[in-house]
C-alpha cells in the first residue's frame, strides 16, 4: 500500500484501554510506514482552527498502562447525537462538512473514531457524507451490540468487586446491610458481573424490575438468620416494577442525570426493616486507573484491527469481538441498539441458583 497518514481520535466518555487502542493503532501504522494524527478532543480537534498533533512510536511509548486517553475526548460540543432526553440528533450538515473539510486538507485517507454509540452514531453520519472511517467500540458499560465485549469493561467491574470486598469487611463488623451504586446507564452488565464476581447478595439491574417487598423480605430473613452482612449492587438505571428511573438535576448546571437509586434503595430498606444501612455511589472510579490486563489485550487487538480494516479499504467497518476473535461489523448495525443483559441469560440463572436474589 502507498504512502498513508490516518487519523485517530476517542470521543464520548473515557475509558480504561483507550490508550491501548491507541498505542497499538500507532505501532501497527508505523510498521507499515504510516504516519498517525491523534485529534484533541474528540471530533472537536477537526474543527476549525483544528487541533491534532502527530503520534510516534516514542510519544505513545508505555501508554498501553494508562487510564483515560492522552488524547482527550468529550461528551459535548458539535458532535452530539442524542439529546438529554434520549432523543438522536443529527449533527449539522455545516459541521460535518467542516470536519470532512480537515480530513481531505490533512490528506487522511481514513479516519479511526474510538467511543461508544453516540461516537460511532457520529462516525456513521461522517462516513455517508464520503469520510473513510472505521470505528472501534469503546465504553465500560458493554452496552454495544455486535460484539462481545468492550474494553473498559473489565477494569471497572474489577473496581466494582474490590469495593465490594471491602465494603464487606466494615459491614461485617457493623452487621450493616450496604448498598453500592454502579455505572452501565441502561444496561446492568457492570452491575451484574460486578455483583456475581464480587459475592454480593442481592443485584438489581435495570432489565430485572424488582420490588422493595421481595427485596426487604430477603434481606431481612439473611439478617434475622445470622448473616453478618448484606451487601446490595443495584445499577444507575435500575427501578422498581413500574417506576421511572431515578434522576438528580445538577445544582450547578441544572442538568438532569442519572443517579438516586442507590439512596433511595437503602431508604426503602431502613423504612421497611429497622436494618441499619449505608450506601456508596462508586461514580467515576469505574472509569478511572489503569485498564486491566484483559482491556489491555483487548484493546491492542482492536487497535490492530482497525489499521487492517483500513487496509482492507472496510470503511464505515467497526472492529468487533464475537467467540474470541475480533473481526467487523458495519457500524450501522452496531448503532441504535442497546445491549441488554437477557433476564434469563446463563449468568442471571447461575446467580440465582447461588442464591443471590435480583429483587423478585
Ligand atoms: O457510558 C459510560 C458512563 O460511564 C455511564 O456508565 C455513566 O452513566 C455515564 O458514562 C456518566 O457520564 P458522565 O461522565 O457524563 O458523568
Amino acid at each position: 500500500m502507498d504512502h498513508f497518514r490516518i487519523g485517530v481520535l476517542t470521543s464520548g466518555a473515557d475509558c480504561p484501554g483507550s490508550n491501548a487502542v491507541i498505542r497499538a493503532t500507532v505501532a501497527s501504522a508505523h510498521t507499515l510506514g504510516w504516519e498517525v494524527l491523534g485529534f484533541i478532543d474528540g471530533y472537536e480537534g477537526l474543527l476549525f482552527p483544528k487541533n491534532y498533533k502527530p503520534l510516534t512510536l516514542e510519544n505513545t511509548e508505555g501508554i498501553t498502562a494508562l487510564g483515560g486517553t492522552i488524547l482527550g475526548t468529550t461528551s459535548k460540543g458539535h458532535f452530539v447525537t442524542e439529546s438529554d432526553s434520549g432523543e438522536k440528533i443529527q449533527i449539522p450538515q455545516r459541521i460535518i462538512d467542516e470536519a470532512k473539510k480537515t480530513v481531505l486538507e490533512l490528506g487522511l485517507q481514513a479516519l479511526i473514531c474510538i467511543g461508544g454509540d453516540k461516537t460511532l452514531r457520529a462516525a456513521e453520519q461522517l462516513f455517508e457524507n464520503g469520510v473513510p472511517v472505521v470505528g472501534v467500540p469503546k465504553t465500560i458499560d458493554n452496552d454495544l451490540p455486535a460484539t462481545a465485549w468492550t474494553f473498559g469493561f473489565d477494569s471497572a467491574v474489577h473496581c466494582v468487586v474490590d469495593a465490594l470486598d471491602r465494603l464487606r469487611t466494615t459491614a461485617a463488623s457493623h452487621k450493616r446491610v450496604m448498598v453500592l451504586q454502579v455505572m452501565g446507564r441502561h444496561s446492568g452488565w457492570i452491575a451484574l458481573y460486578g455483583g456475581f464476581a464480587g459475592g454480593a447478595d442481592v443485584i438489581l439491574i435495570p432489565e430485572i424490575p424488582f420490588t422493595y417487598e421481595s427485596l426487604c423480605a430477603h434481606v431481612k430473613k439473611r439478617m434475622s438468620s445470622g448473616a453478618a452482612s448484606t451487601l446490595i449492587v443495584v445499577g444507575e438505571e435500575a427501578a422498581p416494577k413500574g417506576a421511572e428511573v431515578s434522576t438528580v438535576r445538577s445544582v450547578t448546571t441544572g442538568e438532569v442525570h442519572v443517579g438516586g437509586i442507590g439512596v433511595r434503595v437503602a431508604q426503602e430498606i431502613m423504612e421497611r426493616t429497622e436494618l441499619e444501612t449505608r450506601t456508596v455511589v462508586l461514580g467515576h472510579l469505574q472509569r478511572g486507573g489503569a485498564p486491566s490486563m484483559t482491556d489491555r489485550i483487548l484493546g491492542i487487538r482492536f487497535g490492530v484491527g482497525a489499521v487492517q480494516l483500513i487496509q482492507e479499504k472496510k470503511f464505515g467497518y467497526m472492529v468487533s469481538y464475537l467467540n474470541y476473535q475480533t473481526g467487523a461489523v458495519t457500524i450501522k448495525e452496531a448503532i441504535d441498539q442497546v445491549k441488554y443483559v437477557p433476564p434469563d441469560c446463563q449468568v442471571v440463572m447461575t446467580a440465582k441458583a447461588v442464591g443471590i436474589s435480583f429483587g423478585v
